[in-house]
């Protein structure tokens, strides 16, 4: 278990820097952070209706029944292949599929009808029948309510009793979907890609995505988080295919000539959208462990032994997961698959975690050593979800954080075990702190914990999977756990998932154990700790005086009109020393300083950086950029901060200039010239290396390596260029051998794209074709963006429209990259508004926050006046559209967030051009 606790205090005393929580402790947190609490009326959980007769008042289920028990029987009439004889009459391909539920039941309080959920279904032959008197007991009648709810009802002739015991068997069919959720097909090439033609070697699999409300596409059921229960899932699928499903196989058997069927052993009490099973022709291999582990994949990547990372580090993360809870992982087996077609990066199904083929296979020689990092934190986040979401449940979406905060938080303690050589920590804390601190600061951000009334339809459900619930979960639970100490954390934890597993919870119930936890009990409690970080949103900045001893904080926003609330503490200042707050960024909070202070602290960072720590050289940069943004510091002063970068080597400084630059770079030419002076001694640093293809043995550095060859050729650097150019026409030239180290394929690739034309474009673009390898075909993918050529881009545009091409679960990845350049921007933007209705089917939050949020901040800019007026009726027009069409589409919130920002951005390039402008000329002057 890492220990971190203690190092404030060592750079305290080391280096006279002064934290936040050490100036007052527990109490200055509260103190940071109360900003006026926002008018909030959650909207409680309906009490069922007073007489049993009336339909539910809102979208929830009206609690009556408590589910106990489904047992599914699923067919999936899918093919998994399509085998084409000119003699034989070939069978079609076909999507539908069959089932039939039993739902055992109990009746807690006495109703006429029953309320399911069920969407897209055909329902047939409902069978009632009260298991205490075995009597039958009619249905009069069903229908599906015509409105969001997606609710089943069946009118009964007579009356369910409170405390009784009933089953309800329903048939039904469905059509397996085409757009990757519900029960979806997805389909890959055996032997790797098919040619147009040949579609002897197309394959065909049938798997399932249902979270959040997706369950109620393939049976009727309760499908709320809370109603857990138990399914009995028998599969009957196709002879010479396997089917897998969340528990472990009981029986299989043939039925006929064409049939078989599988029937698993029942699961845990677990929630609907844990549901899972996948039919297909694929193969495995095991993990050493106590639990049978099974990785599945592709027959040729497992002969291949692509799975084989994925499968050696599984059972040790699992392990560590273990000791660290003190709860055994409860399945008898674990089963994880790559699905060539996946709209996530991957899904913890109970017992069958789905995994994109990027995200747990790696080809030895092909796969850059850094895809390892994100296939042990994917396996880490998922393995953590079996504590943290199938064990213990939030009570409702609008506390989804409980557990994707906590997988985002706990994964990179897990890696760090496995593979302490990544030093995964640092890059990770300063990611989520970076995504949550970017979303945080506009007013169109939402509370942690969310108000449950204004989170009912399936898309405002699926609005909640943002970087709020994600990062912002996991950085405000390192910050209590640094706050408490990271032991009492651990333990106040252990003692939340005992009590809690099989169960569902809200954040009081966490407050609860961590308080338990804590056995110094004076100061305020945990919930009173955390409630205004969790039920407010947004985050403070806090100005610390080192003239006066004054600490200000108040609330962050890029478009600051508030009035700060002045607040005096005790505060000791050491004259003629810089002050540094949030040590190691524990804090999720942004600091501030009056001048000298600030000045002090930059000419540290410019005669001797490394008396500052890491991850504040990051911070600094970062926070300096944002205070800029919101106009608490001049301009030139985040521009100064970014002076010692030509001495510094390490990667969390640079990335956090990089990305703070990005607009400058968009919008003053002499950015470029200034960078391309700064990265000069990064890039030589590396040179040796980089020039052979060679990268060092150092995992961090290996980062950097590649960062400073993106930094150095983006910004014009010519040997940079020349090396890029160099090496991707041997392997143009060199008869399909690749020389290109994988580590430095995707920066190379792009850079010798976007310096090369037609010639270069298309080499890609056939080896794109042509690659089996996920990596490979991600780097290629990459790159294909990477083109200055307006025209090429707008063929790749294109192509995203065909599957055949650009699979749908990539479209949305592809656009966004193509958005990234400065030539795609505007026909990315064109591209995405033309083709909503596919580009938004997989993912419409991701591509509205990945895609649009970036454009619509930069190409904005670039031309002000002209763009901005025509770029701001198109943002607005495009919200009416979804305003009118899509009233709650779940893409409205990033939508608004978008706009905001732009707003935001818009305005403070215009009051600062000037001072900008002549800062970059200064700096520059001696280079001309
Ligand atoms: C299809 O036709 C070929 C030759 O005409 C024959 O050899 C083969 O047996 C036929 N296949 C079937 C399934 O009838
Ligand atoms: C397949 O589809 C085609 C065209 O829709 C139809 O003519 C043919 O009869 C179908 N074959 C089978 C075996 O159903
Ligand atoms: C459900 O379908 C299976 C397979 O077709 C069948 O054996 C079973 O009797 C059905 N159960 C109900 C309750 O209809
Ligand atoms: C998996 O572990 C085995 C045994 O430790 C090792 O030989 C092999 O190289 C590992 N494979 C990968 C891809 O890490
Ligand atoms: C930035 O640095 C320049 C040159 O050292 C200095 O004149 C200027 O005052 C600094 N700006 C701020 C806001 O500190
Ligand atoms: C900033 O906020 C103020 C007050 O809420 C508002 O009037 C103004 O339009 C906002 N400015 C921008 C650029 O969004
Ligand atoms: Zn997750």
């Amino acid at each position: 278990m890492p220990e971190n606790t203690g190092l404030s205090k060592i750079f305290a005393g080391a280096f006279a820097v002064l934290t936040v929580s050490a100036i007052a402790g527990l109490v200055t947190m509260i103190v940071v952070y109360k900003v006026e609490i926002s008018e909030m009326n959650p909207t409680p959980r309906p009490t069922p209706p007073s007489t049993t007769l009336s339909p539910p008042p809102v979208m929830r289920l009206p609690g009556s029944l408590v589910p106990e028990r489904y047992i599914i029987f699923l067919q999936p009439h899918l093919y998994t292949k399509i085998i084409q004889e000119v003699n034989v009459t070939s069978p079609n391909q076909t999507m539908l599929f069959t089932g039939n539920s039993t739902l055992h039941f109990r009746c807690v309080q006495k109703t006429g009808q029953i309320y399911l959920h069920s969407r897209d279904l055909a329902i047939s032959d409902p069978h009632l029948v009260d298991k205490d008197t075995n009597d039958r007991i009619k249905v009069n009648s069903w229908k599906h309510h015509e409105d969001e709810t997606d609710f089943l009802e069946l009118e009964l002739n007579g009356f369910l009793e409170a405390g009784g015991n009933y089953s309800l068997s329903l048939s039904f069919e469905g059509a397996i979907s085409q757009s990757l959720d519900a029960l979806f097909v997805s389909t890959y090439s055996e032997g790797g890609p098919a040619s147009e033609d040949d579609t002897d070697a197309e394959r065909f699999l049938a798997a399932t995505h249902l979270e959040p409300t997706d369950a109620r596409r393939l049976f009727p059921c309760l499908d709320e988080p809370e109603m857990k229960a138990v399914f009995e899932l028998t599969v009957i699928h196709r002879r010479g295919t396997t089917a897998l499903g969340n528990g472990a196989q009981s029986v299989s058997n043939v039925l006929d000539d064409e049939w078989k069927y599988t029937r698993f052993q029942p699961t845990q009490l677990m929630s609907t959208y844990l549901f899972a099973f996948v039919v297909s022709e694929f193969k495995s291999i095991n993990s050493p462990s106590r639990v049978r582990i099974e990785t599945y994949a592709r027959p040729e990547a497992i002969d291949a032994g692509h799975a084989e990372y994925a499968a050696n580090i599984t059972g040790q993360i699992l392990a560590y997961f273990e000791e660290l809870f003190d709860i055994e992982y409860q399945p008898n087996k674990l089963q994880q698959i790559a699905v060539p077609d996946l709209n996530s990066g991957a899904m913890e199904n109970w017992g069958l975690i789905t995994y994109q083929e990027g995200a747990l296979l790696y080809e030895e020689g092909v796969s850059s050593f850094l895809r390892k990092e994100v296939i042990a934190s994917t396996i880490a986040h998922e393995l953590a979800h079996h504590w943290f979401g199938n064990l213990v449940t939030m009570k409702w979406w609008n506390e989804l954080w409980l557990k994707e905060g906590f997988a985002t938080y706990w994964s990179p303690f897990a890696v760090d075990k496995v593979e302490p050589s990544f030093k995964i920590k640092d890059v990770e804390v300063m990611q989520e702190l970076h995504a949550a601190f970017e979303e945080d600061a506009l007013e169109s951000s939402r509370p942690l914990s969310a108000d449950p009334g204004e989170v009912q339809t399936t898309s405002e459900i699926s609005g909640m999977f943002d970087s709020i619930s994600y990062s912002k979960g996991a950085v405000v639970l390192r910050m209590l756990a640094n706050v408490v100490g990271e032991n009492v954390f651990n333990n106040g934890i252990r003692m939340y998932l005992k009590e809690h597993q099989g169960g569902n919870t809200d954040q009081n119930d966490l407050w609860d154990y961590i308080e338990l936890a804590r056995r110094d009990k004076s100061g305020l409690r945990a919930a009173q700790l955390m409630d205004p970080w969790t039920n407010q949103k947004g985050y403070p900045v806090i100005t610390i005086d080192t003239k006066n001893g004054e600490i200000r904080q108040k609330q962050f926003l890029l478009n600051d009109t508030m009035d700060s609330r002045l607040r005096k503490e005790e505060f000791i200042s050491k004259k003629g020393e810089w002050i540094l707050a949030n040590v190691d960024c524990y804090g999720y909070y942004r600091v501030n300083y009056n001048p000298e202070n600030w000045q002090r602290l930059l000419t540290q960072l410019e005669t001797n950086p490394d008396r500052i720590p890491l991850m504040n050289r990051g911070q600094l940069v970062d926070d300096a950029f944002n205070l800029a943004r919101a106009k608490l510091i001049d301009v030139t002063l985040a521009l100064n901060a970014t002076r010692f970068l030509s001495k510094e080597r390490e990667f969390l400084p640079w990335e956090s200039a990089e990305r703070n630059l990005r607009y400058f770079t968009l919008m003053f030419d002499r950015t470029e010239v200034y960078l391309q002076e700064k990265v000069r001694g990064l890039y030589s640093f590396f040179r040796n290396y980089t020039d052979e293809s060679r990268v060092p043995s150092d995992q961090s550095l290996q980062h950097n390596q590649i960062y400073a060859i993106q930094l150095a050729c983006s910004n014009g650097l010519p040997e940079c260029i020349e090396m890029a150019q160099d090496k991707f026409a041997a392997w143009m030239n060199g008869n399909g051998t690749n020389r290109i180290h994988p580590n430095l394929r995707t920066v190379i690739y792009c850079q010798a794209v976007a310096a090369g034309g037609k010639k270069e474009w298309e080499f890609a673009w056939g080896e794109f074709q042509r690659a089996t390898d996920p990596s490979e075909k991600e780097q290629l993918e990459y790159a294909l963006s990477c083109t200055r050529k307006t025209w090429l881009l707008n063929r790749f545009l294109e192509y995203t429209l065909d599957p055949e091409k650009i699979r749908l679960m990539d479209v949305a990845s592809t656009i966004s990259h193509i958005s990234e350049n400065v030539a795609g921007q505007l026909p990315a933007w064109n591209f995405v508004r033309a083709h909503w209705d596919y580009v938004s089917q997989g993912d419409p939050v991701m591509l509205i926050n990945q895609v649009t949020r970036r454009f619509s901040t930069t190409f904005e800019l670039k031309e002000r006046t002209t763009v901005t007026s025509a770029g701001m009726w198109l943002i607005d027009g495009w919200l009416e559209y979804f305003a009118r069409d899509k009233e709650s589409h779940s893409a409205f919130r990033a939508m608004q967030q978008a706009i905001e920002e732009t707003k935001v951005n818009i305005q403070w390039v215009r009051d600062n051009k000037d001072a900008i402008l002549e800062w970059f000329e200064r700096e520059t002057a001696h280079l001309d």
